[in-house]
């Protein structure tokens, strides 16, 4: 047992070599902010399932760009709350809808920050589903292929506002390949497509359909959002988007969906992680009530999803991570 143990893991954690070997690094640039846009209010209106998040007024999108790339952030991901909703979400692309008003706005305070749209149906449709509903045997149900036409039109409508990436959220079957062509066709080549290619039906989006009023009326999503017990499911979800065009992939959540994450690295295009509204809310009340250190627990979180092979992280954090990484420069 002469000198036991040869192999001392803790020579690589003495504090002055520790930052050495660090392996994964989050830069501010990974991260993408979400934005609520709310048409017809004139100041933020706070979302009360999401302390310090607020739903924002076009009106003050200018200041709001600038903060952000003060921040160093790059880029934003916005999502509509239109004052009028009907069943076929006909103010999804309008071209004065709430989105493609923010687009531009956004686009001309600062040109350089990648603008991204949430591109689904469910916070324009009076239903609150992500499409076009009708009978599907006995009960009513998201149709696809009559859906995929109105996918089409909002991120034809978004591109034209200026969007640089469109996000297609409605988990329909074929929606990457079909928006790929509606874009081309409107000489939109450039524009790329962050898919929600393995989207889970997930109990931790509760704050955001608060937040964005996209609750639905009937039902649930689990016929079109995948289910959280399957892997292989949702490797193959992203795939079939890989063959359809998409350039950014996406898993969502963030959290609890590491292995998916890591899974579809060998894909080898970039890989986003959304990092949700129950993921947001748990560590900010728990933080709040003093149970666990909200700024480690944050970063921490972050980190972990670049580990586990995420580009991008779409989080309602990214200001205060932001903030947080400029201090420990
Ligand atoms: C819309 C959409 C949802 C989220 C992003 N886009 C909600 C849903 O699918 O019900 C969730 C975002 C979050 O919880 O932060 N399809
Ligand atoms: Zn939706």
């Amino acid at each position: 047992m002469d000198g036991f143990p040869a192999r001392r893991m803790r020579r690589y954690r003495r504090r002055i070599v520790q930052e050495l070997f660090t392996e994964t690094c989050m830069h501010v640039s990974n991260l993408v902010v979400p934005v609520f846009m709310e048409e017809g209010i004139d100041r933020p209106v706070p979302i009360g399932s999401m302390p310090g998040q607020s739903r924002q007024p076009v009106g003050d999108l200018p200041a709001l760009a600038e903060r952000l790339q003060a921040l160093g952030l790059r880029s934003a991901l916005l999502f509509g709350i239109p004052r009028e909703k009907d069943a076929v979400a006909s103010s999804a692309y309008a071209p004065e809808g709430v989105i493609q008003q923010s687009v531009r706005a956004m686009k001309k305070a600062v040109p350089d920050l990648v603008v991204a749209t949430d591109v689904c149906a469910c916070e324009y449709t009076d239903h609150g589903h992500c499409g076009i509903i009708g009978k599907k045997g006995i009960e009513d149900d998201l149709l696809n292929d009559p859906s995929l036409g109105l996918m089409n039109r909002i991120a034809v409508s978004h591109a034209e506002a200026g969007a640089d990436i469109v996000a297609p959220s409605c988990m329909l079957d074929g929606m990457v390949g079909s928006i790929r062509a509606a874009l081309d066709d409107a000489g939109f080549e450039d524009v790329l497509i962050m898919s929600y290619s393995s989207k889970f039906a997930s109990g931790f989006y509760g704050p955001f359909r608060e937040a964005a009023d996209s609750g639905y009326s009937f039902g649930d999503r689990t016929t079109y959002q995948l289910n959280p017990a399957n892997a292989r499911e949702a490797i193959l979800e992203s795939a079939l988007d890989v063959e359809e065009g998409a350039d950014i992939l996406m898993v969502k959540p963030a959290g609890y969906y590491l292995d998916i994450l890591a899974g579809l690295r060998d894909f080898g295009l970039p890989l986003a992680a959304f990092q949700v509204s129950g993921e947001y809310a748990m560590i900010r009340a728990a933080a709040e009530r003093g149970w666990i250190d909200g700024r480690v627990a944050v970063m921490e979180s972050l980190t972990c999803l670049r580990r586990a092979g995420a580009d991008l992280i779409i989080t309602y954090f990214a200001e205060e991570a932001a903030g947080w990484a400029s201090e420990e420069q």
